[in-house]
Formats: structure tokens, sequence, C-alpha cells
């Protein structure tokens, strides 16, 4: 694997190795901390959007094997600000980094930028079209709070039209047999282009009252308001589904809250102490993924 540009990279058994060796980098994070594997090694983080979990993961997973990292996650303080190009920008990092990084706010870039590039590009997130280690790290999270991916009832709700994590993983879910429900605003609709990839069952719904009791996981996300032409319009959808403790009591004892964070009132606080509420687990797991990816990635 040279870049991480699209969930449709990954096969079943490419990732069940990488689950494994997410599961070795949990290990030695618990027992040692990490190790010294990518010592000498540099990766760049260039960020076009903000980010907390995305860049700091990526930077910890770094840190942890031993390596450093080149932090631009602010482009105003860098040569785009004078009006570089993504092209000029990456051909540069790749003289200092093993990879880069990168989100932008325009779908497609991470494949431009692979396109120039001499070393591995990761996408961390390209506008409205993908998020795949986000996409990865919730897979992944889905196989340790559950015994099997198959046969699992999905229910993704929220931002559908705009939100990059929930598109890479209904893609990524082709590997397994799941039903998948999407819940949302009629106006923030799972693409109809991006529907017709999906080989699992789909339902579209506003209503997620009646998808509850049969959902093994409500996979929630945020309304994305920087994709927004308006405030108003932002302001008309951005409540659309707020999830509680009354929403967890219509729902399976065994099911699971997800969210790929950041939450802006999508779910209530009062949420996270039952266990069911699964999100910050996603955080401490997408370190782990993004570890295992490093070290697969970077030659060493
Ligand atoms: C997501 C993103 O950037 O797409 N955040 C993340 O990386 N965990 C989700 C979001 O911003 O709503």
């Amino acid at each position: 694997m040279d870049h991480v540009l699209s969930v449709d990279q990954f096969d079943r058994s490419m990732l069940e190795d990488l689950f494994k060796r997410a599961d070795a980098m949990r290990e030695l994070v618990k027992t040692d901390g990490g190790d010294d594997r990518l010592a000498h090694h540099v990766t760049a983080n260039l960020f076009y959007e903000p980010s907390t979990r995305t860049s700091s993961s990526f930077a910890a997973a770094m840190y942890r094997l031993g390596g450093q990292v080149i932090s631009i996650n602010d482009v105003q303080y860098s040569s785009v600000a004078k009006g570089e190009t993504l092209e000029d920008t990456i051909r540069t990092l790749g003289q200092y980094a093993d990879a880069i990084v990168l989100r932008h706010s325009e779908m497609g870039t991470a494949a431009i930028a692979a396109s120039v590039s001499t070393v591995p590009i990761i996408n961390a997130g390209d506008g409205v079209g993908e998020h795949p280690t986000q996409a990865l790290l919730d897979l992944y999270t889905i196989t340790t709070e559950f015994e099997q991916v198959d046969g699992l009832t999905i229910t993704l709700v929220g931002d559908l039209k705009n939100g990059r994590t929930v598109h890479s993983l209904a893609q990524l879910l082709n590997n397994f047999d799941v039903k998948l429900r999407f819940v949302s605003p009629e106006s923030l609709q799972f693409p109809a282009e991006l529907a017709k990839n999906l080989t699992n069952e789909t339902t579209f719904s506003t209503d997620l009252e009646s998808t509850l009791k049969d959902s093994d996981i409500l996979y929630v996300t945020r309304v994305q308001k920087e994709r927004f032409d308006s405030v108003e319009s932002y302001e008309a959808v951005k409540n659309s589904y707020v999830i509680t403790n009354d929403t967890l009591a219509h729902m399976k004892p065994s099911a699971r809250i997800m969210h790929p964070l950041p939450r802006v009132g999508e779910i209530s606080s009062e949420v996270d102490s039952d266990p069911r509420a699964a999100y910050f687990r996603q955080v401490e797991n997408g370190l782990y993924i993004r570890m295992a990816l490093f070290d697969m990635l970077i030659k060493h």
C-alpha cells in the first residue's frame, strides 16, 4: 500500500491484518507506552481544516513509535498563505517527511496530492469526500465491541449528505453483511451516487424513533455547519436529532452509540456514563489504528 486515499483500497483480509496490528499497538502502549521502531523517521501533518482528534492522534502515533512530526495545523502560517499550490506544498514536505497526513476542504485533493507525492499520502478528510482512517477506527471499534460485524443493524443518523465519515464507513461495510439504516433530515440524505455503490441492504428515513429498537449501533454525526451556504439553513436542521437517556431507553441493552466527534449537542452528555456510549473508546482506538497504519506505510 503506497497511500491511504479511500476505503475502497481495503478488503477483508487487509482489515483483519490491520486490526491485528492495532491490537498489538494497544498492548504495546499499555505495557511500554510505545517503542522506537520509527526512530529518525518524520511525518508531516498538513491540515487545511480544523482538527483535534485526527491531527493529535496521528502525531501521538508517530511519537509513540519513536518518530517526529512536522505540524502544519494552521496553513495561515505556512506558504499556503502566500498562494503556494497544494502540489508544491506536497512536493516540499516530501523532501522532509516519510509520509504526509493531509486534511483539505476540497473533495479529491488527497488523490491530487498522491499524484505528485514521493512519499505516502494519508487522506485525513477531503471535504465532503472521504475520511478513510476514521472509518477504519470506527470498524475496528465495532470489532472490539461486538463478537462479529456480520449480521449487525447499523443506523447512521445526522448529516449524511456532508459527513465524510459516514461516506467512508458505509462503503467500508461493503466488506461485511450488515443492514444499513440511514436517518437524516430530507435535505441531508446520504448521496444517491454513493448509495448505488453499497452492497448491503439499505433503508432511508427521517424517523429515528422507529429504528431504535432494532439497531445494534447508532452512529451519530454532527450537522456539518461549515458546508452550509447560510447560517439560517444550518439553524433549520441543526437540532433534528438529539440523543438522550430517553433515546437509549428504547434501545437494546447490547446496543452501542458511536460518534466520530466533535459533537455539538447531538448527544446529550448524560449519555456518556451509559456503558453503551462507545465514542470515547473510538477516540482511544484511533491511536492504535494510526500507529498500525504508520507501521505498515513507512519503510523501516
Ligand atoms: C470528523 C471529520 O472531520 O470529518 N471528525 C473527525 O475527524 N473525527 C467529523 C466531524 O467533523 O463532524
